[in-house]
């Protein structure tokens, strides 16, 4: 059986980062997002943090109204960013944790211990069309909460193992890498779209996408990083050689 192609979600927060250290308006990230869809992209993410420390307002509203191809609004599980995305209709909401003082999305959503928090506002979500996603830890409890739960979707968060690539931790990356892979599976047992992202480059998607119940990645730092040395379209066309590499070695 030969897995389907995977898609691209490609995440243009760190466009955001660079034009806020400079205070003015560029780079700009809406440009950013046009071009990445331009370079193959299948979708654009962008997180719109309670701190506006990158992503602004302003640049979700462009987003949702300018973009060809479908928005996946990542945010808090607040009152104000439910009451923005049910006014935007973004094609996704991607409810993941944030903290104040974290540097990045650090782990997945506590989706067990928020159970009775979650359950209303991803029926306001589902109510205004957006399809739901819920950034995870590749666990049996979490996975199976989002299916009580009735979110559609849920991404699996990369990162522990994409340090433990980067740091040549190899037991705890293959230790990892089968949790993914178990945590993919069960989802796709229970009839969820399983996404994934975190810390994702050249290597570990390539490695990632054999995994055939994964549907979509999402990337953002390390393409934006790319860029500065290949440029962004260069940096988009070799991660989805990477992504077409690694989901053509599936058996
Ligand atoms: N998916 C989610 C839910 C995230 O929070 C992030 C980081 O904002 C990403 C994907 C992209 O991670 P990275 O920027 O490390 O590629």
């Amino acid at each position: 059986m030969t897995a389907k192609r995977l898609r691209l979600g490609v995440n243009i927060d760190h466009v955001a980062t660079v034009r806020n250290a400079r205070g003015g308006a560029l780079p700009d990230p809406v440009r950013a997002a046009h071009l990445a869809i331009a370079a193959g992209a299948d979708g654009i993410t962008a997180h719109l943090r309670e701190d506006r420390r990158h992503i602004r307002d302003a640049d979700m509203e462009r987003l949702a109204v300018e973009l060809t191809k479908p928005l996946n609004f990542e945010m808090a599980a607040t009152d104000e960013m439910i009451a923005l995305a049910r006014r935007l209709k973004p094609h996704a909401a991607c409810l993941v944790p944030e903290k104040r003082e974290e540097r990045t999305t650090e782990g997945g959503l506590d989706v067990v211990g928020q159970e009775n928090m979650l359950a209303p506002r991803i029926a306001l979500l589902r109510e205004a069309g957006c399809r739901v996603s819920l950034f995870i830890e590749a666990d049996e409890a979490p996975i199976a909460m989002a299916a009580k739960l009735g979110a559609p979707v849920v991404e699996l968060h990369t990162g522990t193992w994409c340090h433990a690539v980067a740091d040549r931790h190899d037991g705890k990356a293959k230790a990892e890498f089968a949790r993914l892979a178990h945590g993919a599976a069960y989802a796709a047992s229970l009839g969820i779209e399983v996404h994934a992202g975190h810390g994702l480059d050249y290597d570990t998607a390539r490695l990632l996408a054999a995994v055939p119940d994964f549907v979509e990645f999402n990337i953002g730092h390390f393409l934006i990083g790319e860029a500065i040395f290949v440029g962004f379209e260069a940096a988009i066309a070799q991660m989805r050689a990477a992504m077409d590499a690694g989901r053509g070695s599936v058996v």
